[in-house]
């Protein structure tokens, strides 16, 4: 049969086109069609997954086997230590200078659960293989992809296999690994296993050794630690760069942030296809229990409700709908009333924790943070969280390594070129490439912040020495692409991020015109001051020299310094030193506009203020339904208007800090971590 065919296909090529090509025929190509293997296509692809050069490879690898190690460590219920090592790799005898090196090892260590020893191969070499890819639960991890592919790419870069040690508890040995894939069939194997000593009762310890360049700075490795540092506040940090140093960013929060829950998909969020893969899959018997039982907030009335609409059978067999009475069933899921998706399955940082984040690691004058309510995109709930680090650090002009003018005299303002930086988050993760692509950069970009008293050309970021943070928490993070450094585009996520900045920036203005205020407040006082001794001594010749010169002195300048905004004019302006020789730094909290350093539990260099129990509203697992979503955040920390030093009477005033003072974080260009000192 198919030679015929053959034939006349051959004959018409030859009509069509007189001087016949080299073609090829149907059978030949499909001689040559075959199967993919996922390895064989990221191995050609890997820039979707962040290796496209080596300096992104090095903060890749850095990163997959840090997230790994934090997801595992938070799900077992372990508080997160992490020690991250990076050294130069090299045959010779004198191993080139880090700035030079060309290959690296990267080891990544835990004290978490670790893994059993028959899992091993699998999770460091196959690709799409893991536990978070089907579950809607939040993590930082989700396709299965991350710690294979890293390993991919140590072997097609230097050949070396990925060495793993785990150990699962003190009663059981420790395994030793060494694993490749064999990329045609997507498939460990193992060169090496076998039990070894080890120090640590508990954990794994992943080790790569890669080509890729260490460079200091923007998206660098050090970076990345710094802003993990920022948004992870439970987790210790350990850091041996590869020029010898240690960095040790301390926990600062002794508790694990509540466990996220596992959710089941929303019906909203459903796409036709997979909704039927469900019906399919389902251990339900009919209609009724499969809505009920494998969606969420679908309860049995619900479900009876969506069948009545589709007009079909509840006792129906879901493997035998198909076709119309599938459509008509999607139909009437979209068409019904159902409550939006719990929450629970979300654990945002919280206020608290990104204000002390943002303060410990960023110095500025002004810190705020919101942590808005869930909302939904696609089905699937999510949280925004935004925080703001504002000012120039006190002091920081006299610093030589930061020669910026300061921000201290108002119209400096627009002149400063310096830009805000954006530092976002993902699920906790920070992601440093690929601004432009993300929803959050996007929001930031839209948002009017000369509105709040910031400076802003059109389509650019807003101008002065400020950060603005930006976390997106949930189930599902809609990634631009695999290698997880962008947030897609979505209308409802960005109209979230936008709600969240504007209330950061709202209080911004606030502190900012408070500010202004202050100083025109100080410069009317100093006015004053040079009028009063004049005055006293003419009122002392009327009176004849008969008059109590001191007394009207100190009453008249007393007139001037309550006429003039009082005490908190200098604690605004900083003018009023810390005993310890800082001038003050002023936090916003939701509750208002002034405010500590938030205390945080078990924060040991948080003396000042009585420590809060737990983490306070947010860190608790918001569990409310969507549709009830608090309002709570709105207006409560802006003032109606006018804001006045006279209005804050009833709370501290911006006040001396000590916790500042202790403050020993430098800016994010200067190393933001505690160099390793033993006290
Ligand atoms: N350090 C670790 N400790 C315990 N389990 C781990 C560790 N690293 C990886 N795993 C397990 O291996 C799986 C695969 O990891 P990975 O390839 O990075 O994919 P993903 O994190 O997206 O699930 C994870 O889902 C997790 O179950
Ligand atoms: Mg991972």
């Amino acid at each position: 049969m198919a030679k015929p065919m053959l034939k006349s296909s051959e004959d018409t090529v030859a009509e069509a086109a007189p001087k016949p090509r080299a073609t090829v025929t149907a059978v030949e190509m499909g001689a040559r069609q075959r199967e993919i293997s996922v390895s064989e296509f990221f191995t050609k692809n890997r820039h979707l997954l962040g290796f496209d050069n080596p300096r992104k490879a090095l903060l890749t690898c850095v990163k997959e086997a840090v997230d790994n190690a934090l997801d595992a460590c938070e799900e077992a219920g372990i508080l997160p230590e992490v020690e991250v090592k990076l050294e130069v790799a090299s045959d010779e005898k004198t191993p080139p200078a880090p700035s030079q090196a060309t290959r690296f090892r990267v080891t990544v260590i835990d004290y978490g659960p670790g893994i059993v020893r028959q899992q091993i191969p699998k999770i460091f070499a196959k690709l799409l293989y893991g536990s978070k890819f089907h579950r809607l639960r939040m993590s930082r991890g989700q396709q299965g992809i991350g710690i294979s592919a890293a390993g991919m790419y140590a072997q097609l870069t230097t050949g070396k296999p990925v060495q793993i040690i785990s150990r699962t508890s003190a009663k059981s040995p420790a395994h030793y690994f060494e694993v490749q894939i064999d990329t045609k069939k997507n498939e460990p194997r193992i060169f090496e296993n076998k039990q070894i000593e080890w120090e640590s009762h508990r954990g794994t310890q992943v080790t790569l050794e890669i080509d890729g360049r260490y460079q200091k700075g923007r998206a660098s490795v050090d970076e990345y630690l710094e802003q993990v540092a920022i948004a992870n506040p439970h987790v210790k940090l350990v850091y041996h760069t590869p020029d010898g140093e240690t960095k040790e960013y301390p926990r600062t929060i002794q508790e694990l942030p509540p466990q996220p829950r596992e959710i089941k998909p929303h019906p909203y969020g459903i796409e036709f296809g997979i909704m039927l893969r469900m019906l399919h899959d389902t251990k339900s018997h009919t209609v009724a229990g499969f809505l009920s039982s494998d969606f969420s907030r679908v309860s049995p009335a619900v479900a009876q409700q969506i069948c009545k609409t589709a007009k079909l059978s509840p006792d129906a067999k879901p493997r035998n709908v198909h076709g119309a009475p599938a459509e008509a069933l999607y139909k009437a899921i979209q068409a019904t009333k159902i409550m939006a998706p719990p929450s629970n399955c979300i654990s945002p940082i919280g206020e608290k924790a990104i204000l002390h984040g943002l303060y410990k690691q960023i110095k500025g004058e002004f810190y705020t943070a919101v942590t808005r309510p869930p909302a939904v995109y696609r089905g699937n709930p999510f949280v925004i969280e935004a925080g703001l680090a504002y000012g120039n650090a006190p002091g920081q002009a006299a610093d030589p390594e930061h020669p910026k003018a300061p921000l201290a005299e108002g119209e400096s303002h627009d002149e400063d070129e310096e830009l805000a930086r954006v530092i976002r988050y993902a699920n906790r993760v920070p992601l440093l490439y690929q601004q432009s692509a993300c929803a959050t950069f996007k929001a930031v970009l839209e948002t009017s912040w000369r509105n709040y008293g910031v400076a802003q050309s059109r389509g650019a970021l807003p101008a002065g020495p400020m950060f603005v943070f930006v976390h997106m928490a949930s189930v599902w993070v809609p990634f631009t692409s695999e290698s997880k450094e962008a947030i897609a585009d979505y209308d409802e996520i960005r109209k979230e991020i936008k709600l969240a900045l504007q209330e950061c920036g709202r209080r911004l203005g606030v502190f900012l015109r408070r500010r202004e205020h202050a100083k025109s407040e100080f410069r009317r006082r100093n006015i004053f001051e040079l009028y009063i001794e004049e005055v006293v001594e003419a009122c002392n010749r009327l009176k004849g020299g008969k008059l109590p010169k001191e007394k009207l002195k100190q009453q008249l300048q007393k007139i001037a310094l309550k006429r003039t905004g009082g005490e908190k004019v200098d604690a605004l302006l900083g003018k009023k030193k810390s005993p310890e020789g800082l001038p003050d730094s002023i936090i916003v909290t939701p509750e208002g506009v002034e405010g500590d350093a938030p205390a945080l539990p078990g924060d040991e260099r948080s003396e000042a203020a009585p420590a809060v129990e737990a983490p306070p509203a947010q860190e608790a697992l918001i569990d409310v339904e969507l549709s009830k979503a608090p309002k709570a955040l709105k207006g409560k920390a802006a003032p109606k208007k006018g804001p006045r030093a006279k209005r804050s009477g009833k709370k501290n005033p911006a006040k001396v800090n000590a916790a500042a003072a202790k403050q020993m974080s430098l800016g994010f260009d200067k190393a933001g971590a505690k160099k390793k000192k033993k006290k």
